[in-house]
């Protein structure tokens, strides 16, 4: 709900479990008077700390100080010295917007941004127009309150109102101003094959900061970043919590005041973003979902899958369980013919799984990751027949069939290279600086963005697909495009992302029934913008299961289980060498969207006997997994053993999951199960055991002994 007060010009918006409420100072500033749990609306101008006397510049006109402001969208060189959101330039040099409130709009609908940058769905929303009176320049801050949730989203549309160009050097999500620091900054960092570790640490007077200029959203670090109170645990304690909606280079900082106060704030990374206003002309910045809860890391977690899954996934996917896929990536990487393709697909008849997934090297001299890249037709030597006939012999075996693509790169040994070298992000007389051996299409340029979508459009519609998983395997260097002017580069990575969501909304709309899944080496494109496109993105590289317990539990703080996709693996692990049995690999991977990748010559007869058992265990819980609310207890690997409770949304049923690493001989594994309904009993068949939620979640439950390390024991608890 959202409520605008003349009287005390305050809007205040309260959502499920907190109350955001700004005000109009008297010298016309919007100021943040309170962020946190709900309570009751009041004239919150009595409140009047003055935090920061001594020597801070002074309003003109007023007494009052900028530095005394809790300034809702920041910004620069006029006394208030914490971070700021906004800093335009205009001809003169001059980099001040003095943003005072002009004007506010409720609408019962948000509307859609016209950049195409992918924003949430939802209701309400209040639109606040800030103006620098002088310079006629204009911010307009949107707000969308979720009233089922602790979500808020935020983003700021800066309008050219004046008469000159206007260069922004930097234009955040927003800034987030909050009374106190007493908070750790939790933020989420990893690397290739090891995304998405979970790092917590104090704040200090000055700026904690991380992101990327990779131009992509990385493995390195998550586009989130998280306060949470030092005593806050899984299910207690105050978070306030950013999920930016965007795939490129993002910065996300906390930072301690002299007075001790935190501005939290989240955007695209000024370091590798400039963009040029023409007058009249805006520029929109990706939309922040921004949680409030006092109910732990848990309840921050619950509370963005619900956002997910009701307002950025697709509705069509969102809740519906996706085919179990074999991938080919690990059991085959390149090496493969039309033989051994057909030989694959003929053993899996009957084995449960439901769609085979050709991963890189169909196409082109594709025979390794040094060439063919850019090259979308078939490589005839490795495939005659083309995709069809894989696609035909699937159908006869009754699998779907599902082709992987790379759209966004071209390998300079390549024909789409030798004839277009000017397509690709290099510098002119510079040596390209290639990764993976390849480099990355300028998608700021209209001919390669319709060349691409052209030529993406004609591979789907000729390969007979149910499912595409996009992969993209290189960060951004050099950052120049030939389209663009000298005073416009700084624009390329931003252009870069505007271009791809362009290609990526026409193909999912162009083949609606098309299951499209996420990758970038693994996770390094999992964020909350890809999901409005791809239901579901690829966890990791990383298939071990240990590993991957992790690596899930990093990536489910954020993003719902149904995102997340796992597979299951040859052991010992292809990367690590670790062994571990079959029922924990499957376990872990049921633990989302799952699948398969294995060499079918090289699997084992008796895991491979299991997996239609396997796959309709799936089918059992998937609505669960799908769709129910995750309760953790323990993490990977900081302790030995954990347990995820996934429980439907009215706690009548629950699949519960007890992972334990390595196997002490000194009791029986015992656990508790959080996130039951106290007052329910619980039916759990694998124990013969009927028990009452309180029960469960207090004292637990003891299951038999483990023979070896790396095990898992799951069940299925049903109200009775
Ligand atoms: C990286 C992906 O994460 C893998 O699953 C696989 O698709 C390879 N790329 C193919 O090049």
């Amino acid at each position: 709900m959202i409520i605008y007060d003349e009287s005390a010009k305050s809007f205040y918006l309260e959502g499920k479990n907190f109350t955001y409420a700004l005000r109009v100072t008297p010298d016309g500033y919007l100021t943040k008077d309170y962020f946190g749990k709900k309570i009751a609306r009041a004239d919150l101008g009595y409140y009047k700390p003055e935090w920061v006397k001594s020597f801070n510049p002074v309003i003109p006109g007023s007494k009052a100080l900028f530095a005394d402001i809790m300034q809702e969208y920041a910004t620069a060189f006029l006394g208030d010295y914490r971070e700021p959101a906004l800093i335009p330039c205009d001809g003169r040099g001059v980099k001040i917007a003095d943003l005072k409130y002009d004007s506010f709009r409720l609408s019962p609908e948000k509307k859609p941004v016209s950049s195409g940058i992918p924003t949430a769905r939802g209701g309400e929303t209040l639109e606040i127009t800030l103006r620098d009176f002088d310079s006629g320049l204009k911010v307009i801050l949107y707000y969308t309150v979720y009233p089922d949730l602790g979500i808020i989203t935020r983003r700021a549309e800066t309008v050219n109102g004046t008469d000159g160009e206007i260069k922004l050097e930097r234009a955040l999500s927003f800034t987030l101003d909050l009374y106190d620091s007493d908070f750790e900054l939790l933020t989420l960092w990893g690397h290739h094959a090891a995304e998405k570790t979970p790092e917590r640490i104090p704040l200090h007077h000055g700026r904690t900061t991380v992101g990327n200029v990779r131009g992509t959203t990385s493995a390195n670090h998550a586009a989130f970043a998280a306060l949470v109170r030092p005593e806050t645990t899984e299910e207690q304690g105050e978070v306030y919590a950013s999920a930016l909606l965007y795939s490129g280079s993002h910065y996300e900082s906390a930072e301690v005041d002299e007075a001790g106060r935190t501005r939290l704030c989240a955007g695209i990374n000024p370091e590798s973003f400039g963009w040029t206003l023409s007058p009249g002309e805006s520029f929109e910045t990706p939309e922040a979902a921004i949680c409030y809860t006092d109910e732990g890391i848990g309840g921050m977690s619950r509370a963005f899958h619900d956002f997910f899954r009701e307002y950025v996934i697709d509705p069509k996917w969102a809740k519906r369980r996706r085919p179990v896929v074999l991938n080919s990536w690990e059991g085959m990487h390149f090496s493969f013919d039309h033989d051994r393709l057909f030989d694959t697909i003929d053993a899996l008849r009957g084995s449960g799984i439901e769609l085979f997934v050709l991963d890189d090297g169909w196409f082109g001299a594709r025979s390794n990751d040094k060439a063919g890249l850019g090259d979308w037709y078939v490589n005839e030597e490795k495939l005659p027949g083309g995709l069809r006939a894989i696609s035909d012999r699937c159908r006869e075996n009754g699998l779907e069939f599902g082709l992987w693509i790379e759209p966004e790169m071209v390998n300079p040994d390549s024909d789409l290279y030798r004839a277009h070298p000017d397509w690709a992000i290099t510098v002119p007389g510079r040596t390209p600086v290639a990764s993976r051996n390849q480099l990355v299409l300028d998608y700021s340029r209209p001919d390669v963005l319709s060349w691409i979508k052209e030529t993406m459009y004609r591979v789907i519609s000729e390969a007979g697909v149910s499912y595409i998983k996009w992969d993209m395997n290189r960060p951004l260097t050099e950052n120049f495009s030939r389209f663009l002017p000298a005073g416009r580069q700084g624009e390329v990575q931003h252009r870069f992302v505007l271009g791809m969501y362009e290609l990526a909304r026409f193909l999912t709309e162009s083949f609606p029934d098309i299951l499209f899944e996420g990758c970038s080496g693994g996770g390094g494109r999992f964020d909350g913008a890809m999901l409005a496109f791809f239901p579901q993105i690829w966890t990791s590289d990383n298939t071990d299961a240990d590993d991957r317990m992790q690596i899930q539990y990093g990536t489910g703080l954020v993003f719902p289980l149904s995102a997340s996709s796992n597979h299951v693996s040859l052991s010992p692990n292809i990367r690590n060498g670790r062994i571990i049995g079959a029922q924990t690999r499957t376990d872990v991977a049921f633990l989302g969207t799952f699948g398969y990748e294995f060499d079918v010559r090289k699997y084992p007869a008796d895991e491979y006997a299991r997996i239609a058992a396997d796959v309709e265990k799936y089918k059992k819980i998937a609505p669960l997994v799908l769709e129910g609310d995750v309760y953790r207890k323990g993490m990977r690997p900081r302790d030995n053993a954990c347990v995820i409770s996934v429980v439907s949304k009215d706690k009548s049923s629950a699949y519960v999951t007890f992972y334990q690493a390595l196997n002490p001989h000194k009791t029986k594994p015992r656990f508790t199960v959080p996130g039951l309904d106290p007052d329910r009993l619980y039916r759990i068949e694998e124990l013969d055991l009927t028990l009452p939620g309180s029960v469960l979640s207090q004292l637990g439950l003891v299951i038999p002994r483990f023979r070896g390390d790396f095990c898992t024991a799951s069940f299925l608890l049903t109200a009775v």
